[in-house]
């Protein structure tokens, strides 16, 4: 385990990172629809909205990966760091390194944006990641629900403008 690296994401990892975030969406029965160019453009093109942390093992294989994009809470004043991914190599889970990844992009949030807290989504069937979350002191908070604007109603809205 120690000899596994945790560094940011760059440019010339693209194929890697999005193989890695790819086998997170296989991992959740999930689409997976980014194409490498897409990670270019949103990881490291001249506006990012996302940063990620890739795992590294020393033969250089990539075994874990975190997705990670800031935004500010009014309601606590300070940014929060939105984890998008987070995944591990099934050969290398329960070793810690899912913690290691998080506490990175704790790191990470905290120099970059002063960040005080982490927020992310965790699909209700999966209770092996709900158990991971909640050993480290994630809280549900059962008052808000995720909504999502798509598809035709998203255009509609843009013919109100
Ligand atoms: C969830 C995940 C990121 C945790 O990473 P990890 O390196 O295995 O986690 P850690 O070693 O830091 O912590 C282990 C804990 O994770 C949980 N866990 C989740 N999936 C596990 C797995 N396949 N094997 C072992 N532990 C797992 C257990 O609760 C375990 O706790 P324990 O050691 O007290 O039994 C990783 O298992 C994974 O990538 N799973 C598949 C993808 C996924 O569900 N991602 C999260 C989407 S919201």
């Amino acid at each position: 385990m120690n000899d596994i690296t945790i560094r940011q994401a760059k440019p010339d990892d693209a194929a890697d990172l999005n193989r890695a975030l790819g086998q997170l969406s296989a991992d959740m029965g999930d689409e997976h629809r980014a194409s490498d160019a897409d990670i270019v453009r949103f990881c490291f093109g001249p506006a990012p909205v996302f940063q990620a942390l890739l795992a590294e093992a020393a033969d250089g294989s990539i075994v874990g990966v975190a997705a990670y994009s800031p935004f500010f809470s009014t309601v606590s004043g300070s940014v929060g760091i939105y984890v998008s991914d987070l995944w591990v190599a099934e050969q290398t889970r329960g070793q810690r390194l899912g913690q290691r990844l998080l506490a990175a992009v704790r790191e990470a949030g905290m120099e970059a944006w002063d960040a005080g807290f982490i927020r992310l989504n965790v699909y209700h069937d999966n209770p092996k990641a709900l158990a991971f979350y909640e050993r480290l002191g994630f809280v549900h908070y059962s008052e808000t629900q995720y909504m999502t604007l798509a598809g035709t109603a998203y255009d509609a809205l843009g013919e109100q403008a």
